[in-house]
């Protein structure tokens, strides 16, 4: 029997930010028809022109390649994306608001408009933002709320695990597609949207109910938090018990039921998912009435990290003022030019208010960062940030800074001392060009 290849679905993709801006391009990629809606006139301008608002490897090629092919185009209307579309992607932003719950403004305000413009025909509409559970009932509600004749429509939950720098690829080959549906009507499109990943990868098919969907996001990233905390907790222990980090860390993750990812020890972790959605699952715990404490000692733990981190450097280099410190690494993490929440703009601002001289280099983020902290030098290469610093401070782990000329970085700088926040530097290596190194849980003595 020939398997037919399922029809290609015509989406709409309501926010085209780093969810929906992936997602759109990818699905244009895999043979759908894509229609893109964002109601920042400037972000549409650049879009159209084929210019992508977010660096992502390989996201701009394809998306010039879907807009030439027609598989993808952009628009503000979101009545016509309804209108056009069988599956309707929520893809806005959920920022937290100052207790940490998600802010659901944008949700709302998305399901409002397709309310109004949904036909008789059957839609589904597809929560692929990060929202707490529960939120695709209320979705359902204000359809009804909004539209008292809307019948033919389901809200599905879908959500992303998007990795920032490796997005596109995470996209195309997912290790699972997460689908929580209440209907086979719902599951039957939603089958055909992800039919050409699932056909090509090993990706497995994860039909749930819509509320473990929407819990399986914010457990999922609450988890991968809860593994660096733990790991930032051991480098703690490490620091105090004379142990070293790396040591411990590869043995207790070398067994396959805990595994080695998500146990490097630094100076925290940042972005714009992990802050947000952890504060997000511990209000949606408090409000149900569960045990939060695990997920606020995990923000708890996080925050000790950044500031044993600058206690370390502050101890160290006792007066602060009028020293010229070199940030090696901004954004929050390596390949992105993402500064959201990054530790080292926490910590460039906390060094510059104690009177130090900040020079900093990153890879990618400088343009980002000089519009957040203006009166920091940016420099172009580590060798220039380091000239005449009295000490150099990593805080992102980009490759490049594992393989930096120590040499002659040791020429370059006045004091030579390096505070290795990503534990990126070998240590023997920077101790023999004749490096003072302090790296998160790792001994100083041998
Ligand atoms: C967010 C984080 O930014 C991202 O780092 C993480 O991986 C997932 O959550 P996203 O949800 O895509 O990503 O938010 P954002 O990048 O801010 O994009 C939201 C888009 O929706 C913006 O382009 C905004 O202009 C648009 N929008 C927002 C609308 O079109 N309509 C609205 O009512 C609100
Ligand atoms: C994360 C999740 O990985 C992804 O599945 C989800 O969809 C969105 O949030 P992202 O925030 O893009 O992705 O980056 P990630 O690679 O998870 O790193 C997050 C932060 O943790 C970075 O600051 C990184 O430096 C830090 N980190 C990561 C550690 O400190 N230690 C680790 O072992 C791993």
């Amino acid at each position: 029997m020939t398997t037919s290849t399922p029809q290609p679905v015509t989406v709409g993709i309501i926010g085209a930010g780093y969810v929906g801006l992936t997602t759109g391009v990818c699905l244009g990629e895999l043979g759908h028809r894509v229609i893109c809606v964002d109601n920042d006139p400037e972000k549409l301008a650049l879009l159209r022109r084929g210019t992508p608002t977010i660096f992502e490897p390989g996201l701009e090629a394809m998306m010039q390649r879907n807009l030439a092919a027609g598989t993808l185009r952009f628009t503000d209307r979101i009545d016509e994306a309804v209108r056009e579309s069988e599956a309707i992607f929520i893809c806005v932003n959920t920022p937290p608001k100052a207790d940490g719950q998600a802010d659901l403004r944008y949700v709302e305000q998305v399901a409002k408009e397709i309310a109004r413009a949904l036909p008789a025909d059957y839609r589904v509409i597809v929560d692929k933002s990060t929202v707490p559970v529960r939120t695709a009932e209320k979705v359902a509600d204000t359809i009804r709320r909004y539209n008292p004749r809307a019948k033919e429509f389901d809200v599905v939950s879908n959500p992303e695990f998007l990795r920032e720098g490796s997005a596109v690829q995470d996209t195309l080959n997912p290790e699972r597609i997460v689908v929580g549906a209440s209907t086979d009507r719902a599951r039957t499109l939603m089958r055909r949207v992800y039919a050409p990943i699932l056909s090509r990868t090993s990706a497995e098919l994860c039909e749930v109910s819509i509320r473990s969907a929407e819990l399986i996001k914010h457990g999922a990233n609450s988890l991968l938090a809860t593994k660096i905390s733990f790991a930032n907790l051991m480098a703690e222990a490490c620091e105090a018990g004379g142990a070293d980090a790396h040591e411990v860390l590869h043995g207790i993750g070398l067994d396959r039921r805990i595994g080695r990812e998500f146990l490097r020890p630094g100076i925290g972790f940042g972005g714009s998912c992990f802050p947000k959605d952890i504060a997000a699952f511990r209000h949606t715990l408090e409000t149900l009435g569960a045990d939060a404490s695990l997920i606020t000692a995990v923000e708890r733990i996080n925050d000790h990290a950044y500031q044993r981190f600058l206690q370390r450097i502050e101890r160290e280099l006792w007066v602060l003022d009028g020293k010229r410190i070199a940030i090696l690494g901004i954004a929050f993490k390596a390949n992105t030019d993402d500064i959201r929440n990054a530790p080292a703009i926490r910590l460039m601002a906390a060094l510059g208010k104690s009177g130090a001289i900040v020079t900093a280099y990153d890879p990618q983020a400088t343009s980002k960062a000089k519009r957040v902290l203006p009166n920091v030098r940016y420099c172009a290469d580590v060798y220039a940030a380091a000239d005449g610093a009295e000490a150099l401070v990593v805080c992102t782990e980009w490759d490049e800074f594992a393989t930096m000329d120590l040499a002659r970085l040791r020429k370059a700088v006045a004091t030579p001392i390096i505070f290795d926040g990503r534990n990126i530097i070998d240590r023997a290596a920077a101790q023999g060009a004749g490096f003072t190194y302090y790296g998160v849980g790792r001994a100083t003595t041998q």
